[in-house]
C-alpha cells in the first residue's frame, strides 16, 4: 500500500538513500532540507522549523505514515548548530507532526548514532538537552568540543525517545531510533578531512568488526524495514547498524 512519509535531511547521504528507496517502493516522500527538497528550510532556526511544519501540514492534512528527522551535522560543525539541528530540530519537528502521524498509527524514526553511548545521561550537556531549554543548551554546547556535542545530542535524542515511548504510543505513534556506525556520506567525509578528528575516525573505522564503513543504502535498508508494517510491533527500540562496533565497545550492555 502506498504510504506518505515526511523526512528531513533527504538531500544527501543516509537521508537521500532512504528517500530514494521509499520513492522506488511507490511511497510519497515530503523532503525538508536546507539544500534541496520539497521544502527548503534551515532547521537550526525557529523560523525554518515553523515554516517547514506549516508546509508539511498543508501537504499532509489527512496524516502521515511516518516522519524521519534525519538532518544532522558532524562533530566538525559549530557546536551551537550541531545542538540546534541534531537534537532540538529533531524533537521540535517530531512533536509538531505527532498528531498527523497519530492519525495513521504511524511511526517516528529518529536517527541516533553508535556514538550516542559514548556520553552518559548524567553529562551536563545531555541534561541541558533533555531539560528542553534550547537557548540555555546552546550556550552550554558552545563551551564543549564538537565530538562531545555530537555524541551528547545523539545520546539525549535516544533518551528522549525512550522516555516518550509510552505517551506517544497512547497518541498512536511508535517511536524508534536507528543508530548507524560510520557511513560513507558527505558528513563522514568532512570528519575524515579534519586535521584533528580525521586520524581518530580512520583508526576507529579500521577496528569495525564487520567491514570498515557502511554505504548509505545499508542503513536505509534497515530504516525502511523499521518504517514498514512488518515492524509494527517494534516500539522503543534502538537498532544499531554499525558493523558490530557498539558490541565491541560495550559487550556487556544492550
Ligand atoms: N554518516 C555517518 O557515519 C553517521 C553515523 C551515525 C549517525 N549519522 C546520522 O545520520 C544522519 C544523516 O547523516 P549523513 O551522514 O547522511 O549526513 P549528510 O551530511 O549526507 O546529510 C545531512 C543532511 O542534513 C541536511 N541539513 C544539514 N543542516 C541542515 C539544516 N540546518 N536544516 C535542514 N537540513 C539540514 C543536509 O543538507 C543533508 O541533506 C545525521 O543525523 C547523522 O548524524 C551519520
Amino acid at each position: 500500500m502506498k504510504k506518505r512519509y515526511a523526512m528531513t535531511g533527504g538531500a544527501t547521504g543516509i537521508g537521500a538513500a532512504l528517500r530514494e528507496q521509499l520513492c522506488a517502493a511507490g511511497h510519497e516522500v515530503i523532503s525538508i532540507d536546507i539544500k534541496e527538497g520539497d521544502i527548503i528550510a534551515d532547521l537550526s532556526t525557529q523560523e525554518g522549523r515553523d515554516r517547514a511544519l506549516a508546509s508539511v501540514r498543508e501537504r499532509a492534512a489527512d496524516g502521515l505514515d511516518g516522519f524521519i528527522p534525519c538532518a544532522g551535522l558532524p562533530p566538525v560543525a559549530p557546536p551551537r548548530i550541531i545542538a540546534a539541528v541534531n537534537y532540538f530540530a529533531a524533537v521540535a519537528m517530531a512533536t509538531g507532526l505527532q498528531d498527523l502521524v497519530g492519525k495513521r498509527r504511524g511511526t517516528v524514526l529518529l536517527v541516533s548514532s553508535n556514538s550516542a553511548p559514548m556520553t552518559q545521561t548524567s553529562h551536563p550537556l545531555a541534561q541541558a538537552f533533555l531539560a528542553g531549554d534550547e537557548a540555555k543548551a546552546l550556550d552550554v554546547a558552545e563551551g564543549e568540543m564538537g565530538q562531545t556535542v555530537y555524541s551528547a545530542s545523539k545520546h539525549a535524542l535516544t533518551v528522549w525517545m525512550r522516555r516518550n515511548v509510552v505517551a506517544w504510543a497512547k497518541a498512536g505513534v511508535r517511536l524508534n531510533a536507528v543508530a548507524p556506525g560510520i557511513t560513507d556520506t558527505p558528513l563522514t567525509q568532512q570528519v575524515f578531512a579534519d586535521e584533528q578528528l580525521g586520524g581518530v575516525m580512520r583508526d576507529f573505522s579500521a577496528m569495525v568488526p564487520w567491514g570498515q564503513t557502511a554505504q548509505p543504502g545499508q542503513i536505509a535498508n534497515v530504516m525502511r524495514f523499521m518504517l514498514s508494517d512488518e515492524a509494527d510491533f517494534v516500539c522503543g527500540s534502538v537498532f544499531f547498524v554499525d558493523g558490530g562496533s557498539d558490541a565491541m565497545l560495550r559487550s556487556d550492555q544492550f
